[in-house]
C-alpha cells in the first residue's frame, strides 16, 4: 500500500487552476507512540481552502509551497499506537488532501447517528459556523426574518433550517432556479431569491415586506451591500465568509455604509473556531435535530482523491449543490 497526496505546488493569483497542485505518491506512514493510522475515507472541501492557499496574512497561517493541502476528513482507523482508539474506529481528522495520515488529533464520530460524510457538513464544522453564528452573533428572535445568502450550500442551508426551528421567517439567496426550488420545497425556507435572474433588491423587497432583522453573509459583495439597504433599524449582520472576493484581485468595494449609521446595524465578523470549547453543545443540538428529520442536507460528492483540485474550483465557482466533498473510498 502507498499512500497518495495533493501538494500546494504554486500559489493563484485570481482563480485557482488545477496547474496550482501537485499530487505526489509516496511510503505509507507509520504511527508513532500516541498517534492512529486513519485510512481515509471522505474529504471535505471548503471555500477557506481558497485563503490557505495564499500567503497573505489571516487568521490563520497558509499552507506553504510543497505542503499537503489542509482540509478536514472522516477516516478509519487501521493501525493504533493510541489506547483510545482501535482499528476500525471512524474518526474525524485533520489530516487534508491524503489517502492515509498518521495523526493524535482525532475525534471519533458515530456512524449510527448520521453517515459518515455528515460530520463534515450538517454535524460538522459548516454546522457549527451555522449554530453559532446564527445563534451568539444573529441573536434571532422568534417572529423575525433571517435572510442567508448561499443558501443551498452547507452553511446555509442549516443557517435557514434553524431560523425556522427558532420560529422565525427564513429567507434564502440562491444562484439559479433548481437551487431556489430546492431551498423552499425540501429545506422548507419561507422564499427564494435568484440573485442571477432577478432584480436583488426589488426580489429581497417582496420577499422580506418587513425588511430583515438578521442577515447572515456567506458571500459578501454586491449581495451584502444590496442587502444593507434591507435592513431594519437594530438589526443584524453575521459576516461569516466572502466567497464573491476570494478570487478576485481587488476586493469588492461597499456603497451603502450609510445604512449601517442610519439603522445601527451591528455587524460582527465569525470564525467557527472561537466557538471549539461549545462544539459539545452545538453537535448535541444539531444531532437532536437532525434524528428528528428536521436538518435537510444534500451533497455533491466527486469520486478520487486526484479529482480534488477540479472539485475545488467548482466549488468557488458556485457550480457544487449541497456539501462539496471527495469520496476517497
Ligand atoms: N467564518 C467561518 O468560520 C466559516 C466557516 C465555514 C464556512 N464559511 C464561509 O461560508 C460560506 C459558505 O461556505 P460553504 O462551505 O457552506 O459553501 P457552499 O455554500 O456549500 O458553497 C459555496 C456557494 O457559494 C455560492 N457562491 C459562489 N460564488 C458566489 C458569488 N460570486 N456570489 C454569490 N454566491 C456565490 C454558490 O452558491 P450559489 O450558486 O447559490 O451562488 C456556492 O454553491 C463561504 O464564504 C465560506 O468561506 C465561513
Amino acid at each position: 500500500m502507498r499512500n497518495r497526496r495533493v501538494l500546494l505546488a504554486s500559489r493563484p493569483s485570481g482563480w485557482v487552476d488545477e496547474g496550482n497542485f501537485r499530487i505526489e505518491e509516496s511510503a505509507l506512514p507509520q504511527p508513532a507512540e500516541g498517534e492512529v493510522l486513519v485510512k481515509n475515507l471522505w474529504l471535505s472541501l471548503d471555500p477557506y481552502m481558497r485563503g490557505r492557499m495564499s500567503d497573505a496574512k489571516s487568521y490563520v497561517k497558509g499552507v506553504d509551497l510543497g505542503e499537503v493541502m489542509v482540509g478536514q476528513t472522516v477516516g478509519e482507523v487501521i493501525a493504533s499506537k493510541n489506547e483510545k482508539f482501535k482499528e476500525g474506529d471512524k474518526v474525524l481528522t485533520q489530516l487534508g488532501w491524503q489517502l492515509y495520515g498518521t495523526t493524535r488529533d482525532a475525534m471519533r464520530v458515530d456512524e449510527k447517528q448520521a453517515p459518515l460524510s455528515c460530520y463534515l457538513g450538517t454535524l460538522g464544522m459548516p454546522g457549527m459556523t451555522a449554530y453559532f453564528g446564527l445563534k451568539e452573533i444573529g441573536q434571532p428572535k422568534a417572529g423575525e426574518t433571517v435572510v442567508v445568502s448561499a443558501a443551498s450550500g452547507a452553511v446555509g442551508s442549516v443557517v435557514g433550517q434553524l431560523a425556522k426551528i427558532w420560529g422565525c421567517r427564513s429567507v434564502g439567496i440562491a444562484g439559479g432556479r433548481q437551487k431556489c426550488d430546492y431551498v423552499t420545497r425540501e429545506l422548507g425556507f419561507d422564499a427564494c431569491v435568484d440573485y442571477k435572474a432577478a432584480d436583488l433588491k426589488e426580489s429581497l423587497k417582496q420577499a422580506c415586506a418587513a425588511g430583515v432583522d438578521v442577515y447572515f453573509d456567506n458571500v459578501g459583495g454586491e449581495i451584502f451591500d444590496t442587502l444593507l439597504t434591507r435592513m431594519n433599524l437594530h438589526s443584524r449582520v453575521v459576516v461569516c465568509g466572502l466567497i464573491s472576493d476570494y478570487n478576485a484581485t481587488a476586493p469588492y468595494a461597499i456603497r451603502n455604509w450609510r445604512a449601517v449609521l442610519v439603522n445601527r446595524i451591528r455587524l460582527q465578523g465569525m470564525i467557527v473556531f472561537d466557538w471549539k470549547e461549545r462544539y459539545g453543545e452545538a453537535l448535541k443540538a444539531l444531532g437532536g435535530f437532525f434524528a428528528e428529520g428536521k436538518l435537510k442536507y444534500r451533497e455533491s460528492v466527486i469520486e478520487g482523491l486526484e479529482n480534488a483540485p477540479r472539485g475545488l474550483i467548482a466549488l468557488l465557482k458556485g457550480e457544487n449543490f449541497g456539501k462539496q466533498l471527495v469520496k476517497l473510498a
